[in-house]
């Protein structure tokens, strides 16, 4: 009996056991990290008040239990309490020797990106985007000359004959703003580190995308004000959010749609990493946005770089994403189920000392 509650209680993933009429009789600390609730003050409460799962299972579950069969549920949106929901896979089982009892697991599935990816992103870009860097430098001259010599030739031709010499210098410019992209990449330096207030750089954000490729979007803000200062490079996080803004409006529908910018704090998000170092990263930071969601072809592969959903897309504005929030020790991950998509990044704190320092600097 001690060994079946040491298995319960460190079994890594959220299990609860769930009675006859419903109710939640038994749940491992794992589940209690789920609900963000305390055993006691879930057992006996009927599950589907505490987790909402978004998609239709009472019958499935009563057919289940009847039969003594199990039911394995992928991707579902599966929400609890406040907390925004997670795609998850369900696990439901009859409880041996418990009549009508049901265990449930509930796996929470992370996309892509997660820091043990975040390192391999950052060298897989880093020698595509070397190769493509000294490319990009070799290109671009030759490319002026062949745009030249068309706008030359173009002053003395037959209207016809126009269109060719307009889709040779278009089809440049588009090459050059590719080359031009992929430089920004090779060029970003290492991160200035300060205190920096996110939703001052969330603002701006909101404010340029509103004025320019985001015209058509609703972005709400969603902001704990008590969310402390942030460490990193604020360029650079201007930068990540804008590019996130940019995705999430090109993926909305032309006539519009809505992103909604939440922060919050979690002080018990810790990254780990195989060698055992690890650090709290507590800020949150998430852009959600109502489009399509992520395309089912690409999604494990977003954060490479160029691999774009989009014709004309050149897929650099996640792996950059990636890159800065790597050499900020943060951590990002993306969820997707059509009508929400969720960029989530998590950060450090700044250190006391460089809080307490910008403080006063400011107050003088
Ligand atoms: N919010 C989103 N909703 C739906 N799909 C998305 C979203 N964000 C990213 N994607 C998909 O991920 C792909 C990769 O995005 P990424 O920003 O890296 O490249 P891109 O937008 O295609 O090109 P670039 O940013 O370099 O102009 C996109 O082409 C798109 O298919
Ligand atoms: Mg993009």
């Amino acid at each position: 009996m001690n060994s079946d509650k040491s298995i319960w209680a460190s079994l890594p993933v959220p299990a609860f056991i769930i009675d006859v009429e419903d109710r939640i009789t038994d749940v491992n600390s794992a589940g209690e990290g789920f609900l963000n609730a305390s055993q006691k003050s879930v057992l006996g409460h009927p599950v589907w008040d505490q987790i909402a799962v978004d998609a239709p299972l009472e019958e499935a579950f009563e057919r289940a239990r009847k039969q003594g069969t199990p039911l394995f549920v992928n991707d579902v949106d599966v929400g609890s309490g406040n907390r925004s929901p997670l795609q998850c896979a369900l696990q439901i089982a009859p409880l041996i020797g418990h009549q009508g009892s049901m265990i449930m697991i509930i796996t929470p599935r992370e996309l892509a990106g997660r820091m043990t990816r975040g390192n391999t992103v950052k060298s897989a870009a880093q020698s595509a985007i070397g190769m493509a860097e000294m490319l990009a430098h070799e290109i671009k001259n030759p490319l002026a000359g062949i745009t030249g010599a068309a706008q030359l030739l173009s002053m003395n031709i037959s209207p016809q004959d126009l269109e060719l010499t307009d889709l040779i210098v278009a089809e440049s410019r588009r090459i050059v703003k590719l080359l031009e992209q992929v430089e920004q990449f090779g060029n970003l330096s290492p991160p200035d580190f300060k205190p920096v207030n996110i939703h001052d750089v969330l603002d701006r954000a909101r404010r340029s995308a509103l004025l320019g490729f985001g015209a058509h979007m609703r972005i709400i803000e969603d902001y704990d004000p008590s969310l402390p200062l942030a460490y990193g490079d604020p360029d650079q996080f201007l930068q990540v959010v804008l590019n996130l803004l940019k995705n999430a409006s090109e993926a909305a529908d032309p006539k519009g749609g809505t992103i909604r910018l939440r922060t919050y704090y979690e002080h018990s998000f810790r990254l780990r990493r195989s060698d055992g170092s690890g650090h709290m990263l507590p800020l949150q930071i998430e852009i959600i946005d109502d489009g399509p969601g992520l395309p089912e072809k690409i999604r494990g592969d977003i954060f490479d770089p160029f691999v774009s959903g989009k014709e004309n897309g050149t897929g650099l504005g996640l792996a950059l994403v990636s890159k800065i929030i790597s050499d900020h020790d943060g951590w990002i991950s993306a969820e997707s189920v059509p009508g929400r998509t969720v960029f989530r990044i998590s950060l450090r704190r700044a250190p006391k000392e460089a809080s307490e320092i910008t403080a006063q600097e400011s107050a003088e």
